[in-house]
C-alpha cells in the first residue's frame, strides 16, 4: 500500500494504567488492520479518544476534546470515543457530540476490527449533514460496542504495540466485583474475568525473549485472580502467578496494581520476600480511615483488618515501601472521621497517597447517600491531607540519603542535566553521572543517594 494512501489513526488517552495498556492493545490492533498511527490530530482519518470517568473532572476532559476538534468533521474525519466513558454514556455520546462515529467500552475491544470495517464501508463522512433534523437524514455512522456485565472474556491480542521496549504491562484480570459505594468501574469495565496462567506465563516470557527486563501485573484488583483453567491443583493463586513471572529468565522487575485490602493475603509479603525479582512496593488503596465511612463505602474490612495486612507487608525481611489511595469528602464524612484518616496515615507512614474528593459518579449506590460535604470543604480536607503527607514523606524520604539503590534508567532531564531512575520500591531517583559513564535508557545501574524531597531522591552514579 502506498504510504500516502494507508489509513491514519491518533489516540489520546486519559487515566489510569489500564487504558494505558488497553490503548497500547488498540493501537496493535489498529496497526494489524494497516492502518498507520499519527501524532497530530489533524493528520489522521480516525481520531479515538480512550477515556475515564472515574472522576467528574476526568470525564469532561474527552467532551472539552470532541468540542475543539469537531470542525474537522467537514474534512472527512470519524471520531471514535473508547474506554469508559463510552461504556457509561453509550448512545448518549452522540447526542452530546453529533460527529462521533463509534463508541466502543472495553469490554467489546475485541470486535474492533469488524467496526473499523464498518466505519470504513460508511464511506466519506463529508457526505454528512449534522444540520439535518434526524440522525438518518444527516446520514451518520454510529457504531457502537457496548457490553453489558455479562461480558466474559478477555481482550487477549498478539499484536499489542507497548510504548516502552523495557517495561510492560501485562493484564491479569479485568474488570471488577466489588461494588464500592463511590466507584463506576464495576460498570465501565464489567465483571471481574481473569485470563490463564499459562497464557500470563506465555505473554510474559515472550516479552522476555524480546528484552523487556520489568514486567506490571496489572487489574482492577489483582488480588481477586482466579485462574480459570487446568486441573484445580496446577491452577495459581495470585501470589504464586508473581513468584512465577519473577522467576523467568531475564525479568529483573515485577510490579502488580490494584490490590485490594480484602483479597490481600500474606502469601503475597512471602511471595515478595522469596523471589528477589519482585519489587519492594505494594499499593494498597485504603480509601478512608474511619470504620463508619469504611462501612458506608461498602469496603469490606475494618480498619483493624486493614492494619493487619499492613503490618505483614511491615514485618517482611526486605523493606517494603506502601503506598496508597484516599477520598475525602465521602457523603456523610464527619470531621471525626477525618481525624480518623489523618491518624491512619501517622500508623502506616506511608511512602505515597493519592488523594482525591469524592466525586459522585452515575450508577453508583453513593449517589443517594444523603449529606453531602461541599465542594470547598473537601478542597480544604484535601489540602490539609496532602500538606501533612508532605511533610511526612520530607522526613522519611531523608533516610536513604547515604545508600545505594539499584535503578532502572528511565529517561534523561537535559535542563537539570540528570538521569531519571525508579527504585525497586517505585521512587524516583534523579541523579547525575559523568559524562563519560553515561548509562543508557533501560539498563540497571547503583545509584548513591544524596539528597532528598518529598517525593523524589536525588543521587549519584557510582562508578
Ligand atoms: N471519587 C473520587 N475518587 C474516586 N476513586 C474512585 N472512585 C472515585 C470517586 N467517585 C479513587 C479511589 C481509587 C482511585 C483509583 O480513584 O481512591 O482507588
Ligand atoms: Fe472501584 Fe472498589 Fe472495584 Fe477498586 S475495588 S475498581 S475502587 S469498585
Amino acid at each position: 500500500m502506498p504510504g500516502d494512501a494507508q489509513k491514519t489513526f491518533y489516540l489520546e488517552t486519559f487515566g489510569c494504567q489500564m487504558n494505558v495498556h488497553d490503548s497500547e492493545k488498540v493501537i496493535g490492533t489498529l496497526l494489524h488492520e494497516g492502518y498507520r498511527r499519527v501524532e497530530a490530530v489533524e493528520q489522521a482519518d480516525l481520531i479515538l479518544y480512550n477515556t475515564c470517568s472515574i472522576r467528574d473532572k476526568a470525564e469532561q476532559k474527552v467532551f472539552h476534546r470532541l468540542a475543539d476538534f469537531k470542525k474537522l468533521q467537514a474534512q472527512g474525519k470519524k471520531f471514535g470515543v473508547l474506554g469508559c466513558v463510552a461504556q457509561q454514556e453509550g448512545e448518549k455520546i452522540f447526542e452530546r457530540a453529533p460527529h462521533v462515529s463509534l463508541v466502543c467500552g472495553s469490554a467489546s475491544y475485541r470486535n474492533l476490527p469488524q467496526m473499523l470495517a464498518q466505519i470504513e464501508a460508511s464511506g466519506a463522512a463529508a457526505t454528512q449533514n449534522l444540520d439535518a433534523p434526524k440522525p438518518e437524514a444527516r446520514n451518520l455512522i454510529r457504531i457502537t460496542g457496548l457490553d453489558d456485565r455479562e461480558t466474559d472474556k478477555c481482550f487477549e491480542i498478539e499484536f499489542t504495540a507497548r510504548s516502552n521496549p523495557h517495561r510492560g504491562y501485562i493484564t491479569i484480570i479485568e474488570g471488577c466485583d466489588k461494588f464500592c459505594a463511590y466507584c463506576v468501574v464495576p460498570f465501565t469495565r464489567g465483571k471481574e474475568r481473569s485470563r490463564t496462567s499459562d497464557s500470563v506465563l506465555a505473554e510474559a516470557r515472550q516479552m522476555a525473549d524480546l528484552g523487556y527486563t520489568e514486567i506490571q501485573l496489572l487489574g482492577q484488583n489483582v488480588n481477586s485472580y482466579r485462574d480459570p483453567a487446568g486441573k484445580p491443583t496446577s491452577r495459581k493463586s495470585f501470589a504464586q502467578l508473581l513468584a512465577a513471572v519473577g522467576e523467568i529468565p531475564g525479568i529483573k522487575r515485577v510490579r502488580f496494581t490494584t490490590s485490594h485490602p480484602r483479597d490481600f493475603g500474606r502469601d503475597i509479603v512471602e511471595a515478595i520476600d522469596a523471589v528477589p525479582t519482585l519489587c519492594d512496593h505494594v499499593h494498597l488503596p485504603v480509601q478512608s480511615g474511619s470504620d463508619r465511612v469504611l462501612h458506608a463505602m461498602q469496603r469490606l474490612y475494618t480498619r483493624e483488618q486493614y492494619l493487619e495486612r499492613i503490618s505483614w507487608i511491615k514485618s517482611a525481611k526486605r523493606d517494603i515501601s506502601i503506598t496508597t489511595d484516599v477520598i475525602v469528602g465521602f457523603p456523610g464524612e464527619t470531621e471525626a472521621d477525618f481525624a480518623e484518616t489523618l491518624s491512619l496515615l501517622d500508623q502506616v507512614d506511608y511512602d505515597g497517597v493519592f488523594s482525591f474528593k469524592y466525586s459522585p459518579r452515575p450508577n453508583t449506590p453513593a449517589l443517594r447517600f444523603e449529606d453531602p460535604i461541599p465542594d470547598a470543604e473537601k478542597a480544604r480536607r484535601l489540602e490539609v491531607l496532602m500538606a501533612k503527607q508532605k511533610d511526612s514523606q520530607m522526613s522519611s524520604y531523608k533516610k536513604y540519603i547515604g545508600s545505594t539503590l539499584e535503578v532502572m534508567v528511565e529517561g534523561r532531564n537535559e535542563a537539570r542535566s540528570q538521569w531519571v531512575g525508579r527504585t525497586s520500591q517505585n521512587k524516583t531517583l534523579n541523579f547525575s553521572a559523568p559524562e563519560e559513564a553515561s548509562p543508557k535508557m533501560g539498563t540497571y545501574v547503583p545509584v548513591r543517594v544524596i539528597g532528598s524531597f518529598p517525593n523524589s531522591l536525588l543521587g549519584e552514579l557510582v562508578v
